[in-house]
């Protein structure tokens, strides 16, 4: 069974990720990476050479070739939010959405060293940062929410994560 992270940017997704592969002793992946392995560019290569559409794209041919191996996923925070793909997910495994306020989001994305193309722009002006933050959300959420379990992920102690260890393994899905 594949456990795929759904979430906003700076959610947490391939940090917690790790965690939770480690608890439930199987591998983790990072779709970002897997899909800069595949092109031999990074995420910020393909936006400004091949442009957002390529790397949409790509995502989804990532998605598709996924094989039924057991492994928790952290996908790209956009990944849901394109074509079918929120479907495509739920058919492949189950999805837990990290869900964590504007402004926690905000602060680590502002903090984070990752190049990341849609905030470039502005990383470093907090207030603009809010407002893409807050707007993006608010459209992406429609597909966050379709995940098969949200998970409160503004801070999270072993005790939280054992929780959600429980609920992945409790769940009728698996
Ligand atoms: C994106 C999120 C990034 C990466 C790309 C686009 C998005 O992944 O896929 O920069 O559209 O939200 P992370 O969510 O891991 O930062």
């Amino acid at each position: 069974m594949v456990v795929f992270l759904i979430g906003f940017m700076g959610a947490g997704k391939s940090s917690l990720g790790k965690r939770l592969a480690n608890k439930l002793n199987v591998s983790f992946i990072d779709s970002d990476k897997a899909i800069e392995q595949k092109l031999q560019m990074s995420v910020a290569q393909i936006f400004e050479e091949k442009g957002e559409a390529y790397f949409r794209l790509q995502e989804l041919n990532w998605l598709k070739s996924l094989e039924s191996i057991d492994a928790v996923v952290a996908l790209g925070g956009g990944t849901p939010c394109f074509e079918a793909n929120m479907k495509l997910i739920n058919e492949l495994g189950m999805s837990v959405y990290l869900k964590v306020g504007i402004n926690g989001l905000a602060t680590r994305l502002s903090a984070s060293k990752t190049i990341r193309p849609l905030i470039e722009p502005f990383k470093d002006d907090k207030e603009k940062l809010m407002d893409f933050v807050k707007k993006k959300v608010e459209e992406r959420e429609f597909f966050y929410n379709q995940a098969n379990i949200t998970f409160d992920a503004e801070s999270v102690s072993s005790e939280k994560l054992e929780s959600l260890v429980k609920l992945i393994k409790l769940s009728p899905i698996l």
